[in-house]
């Protein structure tokens, strides 16, 4: 922390002088989650949180479709991103194109788009989604068969806890989420008894299948806050454990897990001089945006 110690007071001071807020995923580093960031959460809570923000600007410790989203809810703000490429394997997978054809293949069906996807895409689906709303989204709809883009995974979990839906999907997954295996956590068990084991949904369904519980990353947060295991293995990215360690010292976080190249190109540093030098505006074609709030906000109004 001394190192970190100088950035953070300089970041601290000079969001107060920008008139600045700054929302943090649950995968920043612990320097930005616990030193810097005003609002922590999961991608709903920060697309919510920024509808909210009345400071003039926002700066986004996450990858670039969050900062695009909280662009996209709130247009008046100027919306930073400390690292233009900090992109996410999954808003990679898909075009407008993807889902064009995704409408081809099944034709009147709704397209439910997670979030982790650029405005473009969001703009050609009817409603967005994120991990911790997707089966809400999902049953909620009247369609019987429900195209999802791009996670397979996130897909397939959910058609498992909506088996009413006939849900079809993309083949787009998560480079992090996707290394997880059901064997690797089958022998873990063996080894640690007792070790809870919590999974992202972008994992795939039999890793998910060999978990106690499978939630948004701050649905993994408040269920080890709630049931306080001895030990747990969050299946998921690194700085999870990390970051909920810190705020729950009882518990032991054991085992494995795999870093996300994208989120950990946010730096205190970049953080800074974004700040200082307020480089990396986030800008929305305005038609875009417009089609891409509409699919986000009709998850927000579905969400309640
Ligand atoms: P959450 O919405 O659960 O925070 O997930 C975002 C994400 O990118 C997970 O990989
Ligand atoms: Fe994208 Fe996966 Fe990184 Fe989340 S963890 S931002 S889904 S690449």
């Amino acid at each position: 922390w001394a190192i970190h110690a100088p950035y953070v007071a300089a970041i601290n001071r000079l969001k107060q002088a920008r008139n600045a807020v700054i929302l943090a995923h649950n995968y920043m580093t612990p320097q930005i989650y616990h030193g810097i960031a005003d609002v922590v959460g999961d991608s709903l809570q920060l697309a919510i949180e920024a509808t909210r923000v009345e400071a003039d600007v926002i700066v986004q410790c996450g990858v670039h479709f969050m900062a695009e989203t909280a662009k996209i809810l709130n247009p008046a703000k100027t919306v930073l991103i400390p690292d233009m490429e900090a992109g996410c394997s999954l808003a990679e997978s898909i075009t407008p194109e993807g889902i064009a054809e995704m409408r081809r293949r099944y034709p009147g069906a709704p397209v439910v788009t997670y979030v982790n996807t650029s405005a473009e895409v969001k703009a050609a689906s009817d409603i967005c989604c994120t991990s911790s709303n997707a089966v809400q989204i999902v049953a909620a709809l009247e369609a019987e068969t429900i195209i999802m883009t791009p996670d397979k995974y996130l897909a397939q979990n959910v058609a498992q806890q909506v088996p009413q839906k006939n849900i079809v999907w993309y083949d787009g997954s998560c480079i992090v989420h996707e290394q997880f295996t059901a064997q690797e956590l089958r022998e873990f068990r063996d080894w640690n008894p007792g070790t809870r084991i919590i999974a992202h949904p972008e994992c795939p369904p039999d890793v998910v299948a060999e978990a106690d519980f499978s939630g948004s990353t701050s649905g993994i947060i408040d269920y080890v806050a709630r049931e306080q295991p001895e030990k747990a293995l969050l299946v998921t990215e690194c700085s999870m454990a990390s970051n909920t360690s810190d705020a729950l010292p009882g518990i032991e976080f054991v085992g494995p897990c795999n870093m996300c190249p994208h989120m950990k190109k946010i730096t205190l540093e970049k953080v800074l001089w974004s700040l200082h030098s307020m480089e990396g505006a986030v800008e929305v074609d305005s038609q875009v945006a417009e089609g891409a709030r509409q699919a986000v906000q009709r998850m927000i109004d579905l969400s309640r």
